[in-house]
Order: structure tokens, then sequence, then C-alpha cells
């Protein structure tokens, strides 16, 4: 088997590329990342001298390129994404530029070659819930930030090419990730990074939203028994029946890393705010005997504790990270980084 991977340099993309390289020794990947200041410089430099890794800097919305790897491979699992909410607030373009018009150059090349097409999905197409309910394949798309819209775009044009060009597309949409290498300007790592410096945390409104969390690895086992084993044409969510608030979590943070409550710093709410998600993965665990593996209390103690060991990682991402609250810097995109993600 020949996968073609986007975004593998990503948070959740390595990681999957890793569990890849691990339990399907015979596979050989490809990985397709414009290297964008999200990307990690040498989050897969272990896998340099794999023969069957394969590194590619390169823009999933450049069509020549695309086809040309495509033709190669047997399909394309696809998480390469602009992916932060607050990034899309500032500005929308890049999240249109990547998230639509680079999914829809995928997708052609994937029909072109007949290829088996996994779209990585979210759970913020379905939009906010009230207190009670859970977000099932069956619910209404109805996004409300650039990013959530984006991505819901993405998700109809994947169905688009499956009801007219027949195309074997499986989308998966699965609620909030946490685990190591997640860029800090995420709410998980950005408060552990700035506890570790004594700053406050900016919680934003009444820290009443709620968040499902699952942790990065037992998202990327899902995405491979989706790509393998998920039907044609279907939908998956994936979650952990996991629900936070954020001052819950935020409360949890400051326990287990032993901080005092005062660097919690309220903050104006992000606009458009959802105000909860909650996955019902019923289907996932039914059809694909998915179940996630990592229980939140320990997996968060021991993602605290990577942030904790790993400081040389995250400590030169943290002036990008804050670029989101800068509405005059925050392109975002195209950072001229080193290539080095295991070229
Ligand atoms: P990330 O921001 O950490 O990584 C995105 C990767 O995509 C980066 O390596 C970046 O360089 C690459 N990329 C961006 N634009 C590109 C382009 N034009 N061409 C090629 N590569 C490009 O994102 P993540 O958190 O790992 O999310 C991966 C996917 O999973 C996304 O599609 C996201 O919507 C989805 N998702 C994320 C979460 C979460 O909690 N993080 C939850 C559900 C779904
Ligand atoms: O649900 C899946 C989605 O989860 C993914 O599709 C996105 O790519 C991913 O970024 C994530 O989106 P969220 O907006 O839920 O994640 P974020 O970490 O940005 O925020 C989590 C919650 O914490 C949210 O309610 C906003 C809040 N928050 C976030 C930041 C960055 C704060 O209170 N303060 C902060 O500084």
């Amino acid at each position: 088997m020949r996968v073609l991977v986007t975004g593998g340099c990503g948070f959740i993309g390595s990681n999957l590329v890793r569990l890849i390289r691990a339990i399907r020794p015979a596979w050989h990947v490809t990985n397709l990342d414009l290297m964008t200041y999200a990307a990690h410089p040498d989050g897969l430099s272990d896998l340099a001298q794999d023969p069957q890794y394969r590194f590619v800097r390169g823009d999933i919305a450049d069509g020549p390129l695309v086809q040309d790897l495509a033709r190669n491979v047997d399909g394309i699992l696809h998480l390469a994404a602009e992916s932060h909410v607050d990034r899309s607030i500032v500005d929308a373009a890049p999240f249109i530029r990547t998230n639509v018009d680079g999914t829809r150059v995928l997708l052609d090349a994937a029909r072109r070659f007949g290829l088996r097409f996994l779209h990585v999905s979210t759970d913020e197409v379905y939009g906010s819930l009230g207190p009670t309910g859970s977000f099932t394949e069956a619910t209404p798309l109805a996004p409300n930030s650039p990013y959530a819209a984006a991505k819901a775009s993405s998700d109809l044009l994947v169905r688009a090419y499956r009801e007219t060009y027949g195309l074997d597309a499986v989308i998966t949409r699965c609620s909030n990730n946490y685990g190591p290498y997640q860029f800090p300007e995420k709410m998980i790592p950005l408060f552990v990074t700035r506890l570790m410096q004594d700053q406050s945390i900016p919680l934003y409104g009444d820290g009443g939203n709620i968040r499902d969390w699952l942790h990065v690895q037992d998202h990327a086992r899902a995405l491979l028994l989706s790509y393998e084993n998920g039907r044609g044409g279907e939908v998956y969510n994936i979650g952990a029946r996991n629900e936070w608030t954020n001052l819950a979590l935020t409360h949890e943070l400051l326990r287990l890393m032993d901080k005092p409550h005062s660097l919690i710093q309220p903050v104006t709410d992000r606009l458009g705010h959802d105000r909860r998600y909650s996955i019902d993965p019923s289907k996932i665990e039914q059809e694909l005997g998915w179940f996630p593996t990592i229980p939140f209390t320990g997996g968060l103690v021991k993602t605290v504790a990577w942030y904790q060991t790993n400081a040389a990682w995250w400590r030169p991402l943290v002036s990008q990270a804050s670029l989101a609250r800068v509405p005059a810097d925050a392109d975002g995109s195209n950072d001229d980084r080193s290539p080095a993600c295991a070229s």
C-alpha cells in the first residue's frame, strides 16, 4: 500500500505518520506538507533514513505537484489545513485557500487516479450545542467560525465528488485533540506553557464553554481504521465522551502544575464562540470497533510532563503563537522555516 498523507508535519498528521510506519511497516508513506508556522520542523526527523517514508515540501493547492504525487499512490489521507479558529477570525483568506481549494485539488487528483480518499474533518462543522444532546453523523452542518465554514465547505465538496464521480471517500469528524507536539496557540499547550513561565492564562468569556477532549494517538488510530475499513460515502464521528468546561479544565491544569488560581485572566470572549461540543461516537464504535484507550486524567498528566521536559521544542514557537492575537501580523501561513520534516 502506498499512501499520500497531507499535513504530516502537523500535530495530528505527525502522530498518524508515526503510527502507520509503526504498525503498517510494508506501507510506503509520502508526506506532503507546506511547512507553515504550524508544522514541526524536526517532528519526524527520526524517519529521515526510513526508505518507506518520503517528505515533500509543497502546497496541496499546487495542482501539477499533487497530480504528480497522486499518480504513484493507492490512496490519500488528507489532514493538511489551517486549523486555528482565532486566526480564521482575524483573516479567513488562508483558510479558504488551503481548506477549500486545497481539498478540491486533492479531490481532482483522487478522481483522476481512482484513489481512496480519507477526509479528516472536525466536529466544529456541526456548530454549537445547548446543554444536552450530542452530534451524530446526521446532525445538520451549521458552522459558526470561518475555520468551521471552510472545513464544512470541504466536507460538502467531498460529498459532491462521491455523488458525482463515485469517489471512494470517507469523512471523519473528531472532537478536540490534546497531546504532545500541539502548537502552543491551542488552549491546553498555551495554558501549560504559560503556567510553566508563571504567566497569566487568558480564559475566554465566562469559561463555561464545553469541549470534548480526545488524545491525539487515539484519533490517529481511528483515522487509520477509517481509511482501511470505513465504508465509502460514510461519515464517522470520533470522540471520547469526555466533556469539560474550559474553567474546570483550567482548574485541573492549575492543580496538576501546582499553580495559583490568581493566574487565571478572564479576557473578552472569542467572537461567535461555540458554547458546547459533544460527539456521539456510537457509529465508529459499532461499525469499526474503535474505542479510545487513553484515559483523560493520565493522558493529561503525561501531556503536561511532555511540555515540561520539551521546552526546547515549544519555546521558539511561542512568539509565533501570539500572532493570532495581533491582527496586523496574523497571516500565519507560508512562514519560511527549515523544510527538515525528515526530508
Ligand atoms: P496543525 O495546524 O497542527 O497542522 C496542519 C499541518 O498542515 C501543518 O503541518 C501545515 O504545515 C500543513 N499545511 C497547512 N497548509 C498547507 C498547505 N496548503 N499544503 C500543505 N500542507 C499544509 O493541524 P492539526 O491540529 O494537526 O489538524 C489536522 C487536521 O485535523 C485538520 O484538517 C483539522 O481540521 C483536523 N482536526 C483537528 C482537531 C484538533 O483538535 N486539532 C480536531 C479535529 C479535526
Ligand atoms: O473541536 C475540534 C477543533 O478543536 C478542531 O477542529 C480545531 O482545529 C482545534 O483548534 C480545536 O478548536 P477549538 O477552538 O475548540 O480549540 P482551542 O484550543 O482554540 O480552544 C479550546 C477552548 O478554549 C475554546 O472554547 C476556546 C477556549 N480558549 C482558547 C484559547 C486559545 C480560551 O479560553 N483561551 C485561549 O487562549
